[in-house]
């Protein structure tokens, strides 16, 4: 994947920010110079060329990334070729699996951690390494805000897990067979070697889950080199595009490539576009909205519903689909997909090659039209992504119809409400709790500060009692969100939330709420009166956290329609330059 041709050094060597610590006339600059002698490079090595940070986000905590240990080493080779000095940059790793309550509350750590480590230390270009699910969204944010050249490296889709008989998508079908579990269906023993099962290799989940949604529209953005997202992570493929990404950023850095200069909202229209024909996850609404808001750019809700409405499903992928992503790869990948839509795409927004996204799907071919489904024959012929709006979700609130059952798209039903996680979890299973399979499940305080970090509690269980009868879906509202490998009739992120005394917050027993996504209607059917009445004695509940990173979260997170970042990271302003002396 070479760069544009003809492409010319805009910037000269005494342009390079890096020179500024290495190359200065100061005291300090001994110090920079020295210590880099320390770990074994010589002047040759990092002397007049542009210092390339590569962000890596491994841990042994998070196996989604278990193979970045090996593949940092195949981007440094492609700087290193380039004429670039590679650096290789811890940062949070956010393993979905594995942090408690939810890595939500910590993608803007590592938004803030990727901004601050690119501006505290000698960096001309970065390289991002990220995937699994909020990696994605929390690197480009810190990267688009600190607007130095860089490009993404997706950590690519794991490889598809067979378990008897049936094949497996991960993060996924864990929720469908816990039911059969909880129905007395699946043993224990059955039950182990499923999890000795599901993630059979390196790579993010391979479900169109909130990872593959995130690198998808990475990809979609211009972020990436083309095709980078659908790569799996263990495929001799993804080590060339990991060198390939070395090579170029290292040309970006002399291109003077930065984010502000070529990502703007036709690239975010495409980015939405392609969540929507992929039938994506519901958070890429919220992360979506974050990263356009670090490059002052208007994504809204609105926009999302706009492109909704005229953009089909064509990705034949789980939750929504039946297939997974190294189905998706051997059938084109992204690229395929991207030419099947590009009518309905900003094809002239230019992307990390140099390129078009036209001119970079130009050549892309689909090999099986049952997975990329061509826009005569789509899955669904319209709303990947629907928002609502009504008097329970003034703000907004978000459903995936693609994953739900047809049958509840237009529903009234009775509320049986519950007040938090904890209420749910002692309570949902009761043999006497009154609830039919036409109520509405209503879970309050599970949003961004109410939870807080708004975990993906979102799928809401159907009661054992209701499973035990066979039904497996129902209405379920929330302000949490939900995971984008899971499927339900579950409307999520309701703003404003509860826990900031949203009309979610004054839901009771026996409410009837109203849902019509045709209309993009939910309702409340309460009387304005007695709304009143309950906002008089609504009291605000304590915080969770009353110290330390949770404390500063809850106080100044902004709610779903605006992204969840940190009121002061907003576009308004410029960080300057650190005082080098
Ligand atoms: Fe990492 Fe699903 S657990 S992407």
């Amino acid at each position: 994947m070479p760069a544009s041709e003809g492409s010319l050094k805009k910037i000269a060597i005494s342009d390079l920010r890096s020179q500024r610590w290495y190359n200065a006339p100061a005291m300090r600059t001994f110090n920079h110079r020295s210590r880099t002698f320390q770990i074994g490079y010589s002047k040759g090595d990092f002397e007049n060329k542009p210092v390339i940070a590569i962000v890596n986000t491994w841990s042994d905590f998070n196996q989604c990334h278990s193979h970045f240990k090996q593949r940092v080493e195949e981007v440094k080779r492609g700087v290193w070729q380039a004429g670039g000095f590679p650096i290789e940059v811890p940062a949070i790793s956010l393993s979905e699996p594995m942090m408690k309550p939810t890595t939500m509350l910590y993608r803007n750590l590592l938004a803030i951690e990727t901004e601050e480590v690119l501006r505290a230390h000698p960096v001309d270009g970065a390289v991002l390494m990220g995937g699994c699910d909020k990696t994605t969204p929390g690197l480009l944010m810190g990267a688009f805000s600190m607007n130095l050249p860089c490009i993404f490296v997706p950590a690519g889709p794991m490889l598809n897990a067979r378990w008897r008989g049936h094949t497996l998508g991960s993060g996924s079908d864990n929720w469908k067979f816990w039911d059969e579990k909880r129905a007395g269906n699946i043993t224990d023993a059955q039950w182990q070697s499923m999890e000795e099962s599901i993630a059979r290799s390196p790579g993010h989940c391979m479900t169109m889950g909130t990872a593959s949604t995130m690198t998808s529209a990475a990809e979609a953005l211009g972020m990436t080199l083309p095709g980078a997202a659908s790569i799996p992570a263990p495929d001799s493929n993804h080590v060339r595009m990991a060198s390939d990404s070395g090579r170029r950023i290292v040309e970006m850095v002399w291109e003077d490539m930065r984010p502000k200069s070529f990502v703007d909202m036709s690239s975010f229209e495409n980015a939405v576009g392609v969540v929507m024909a992929l039938g994506g996850s519901t958070n890429a609404v919220i992360h979506l909205i974050a990263m356009a808001r670090r490059l002052s750019i208007p994504l809204d809700l609105e926009t999302f519903d706009r492109i909704s409405r005229r953009t089909p499903v064509l990705a034949n992928l789980r939750p929504s689909g039946k297939f997974l992503m190294e189905d998706f790869y051997y059938a084109g990948g992204l690229r395929a997909l991207i030419r099947n839509m590009l009518s309905l795409l900003n094809g002239d927004s230019l992307t990390a090659n140099g390129r078009t996204l036209a001119e970079n799907v130009a050549d892309a071919d689909c090999f099986d039209a049952d997975i990329i489904r061509p826009l005569e024959n789509p899955i669904l012929a319209e709303g990947g992504l629907v928002v609502l709006k009504g008097t329970l979700a003034p703000r907004g609130a978000v459903i995936k119809p693609a994953a739900a059952t047809p049958a509840l798209m237009k529903h009234r039903g009775r509320a049986v409400t519950f007040s938090s996680r904890d209420d749910l979890a002692r309570r949902i299973d009761d043999p006497d709790l009154d609830i039919t399979e036409n109520d509405v499940i209503v879970l309050k305080g599970a949003g961004p500060v109410g939870a807080p970090g708004m975990p993906e509690w979102g799928a809401l269980p159907v009661p054992k009692k209701l499973l035990q009868k066979g039904v497996r879906d129902m209405l379920r509202i929330s302000d949490a969100r939900m995971s984008g490998t899971s499927f339900g009739a579950c409307v999520l992120h309701v703003s404003p939330e509860a826990a900031r005394g949203g009309p979610l917050a004054l839901v009771e027993d026996g409410d009837i709420i109203e849902i019509d996504v045709a209309e993009r209607r939910l309702d409340l059917l309460v009387a304005e009166e007695e709304l009143s009445r309950r906002r008089a004695a609504w009291r605000e509940p304590p915080p969770y956290y009353s110290r330390g990173y949770g404390a500063m979260f809850a106080k100044h997170v902004t709610s779903a329609d605006e992204g969840c970042d940190f009121d002061f990271l907003g576009p308004a302003g410029e960080t300057p330059e650190p005082k080098i002396y």
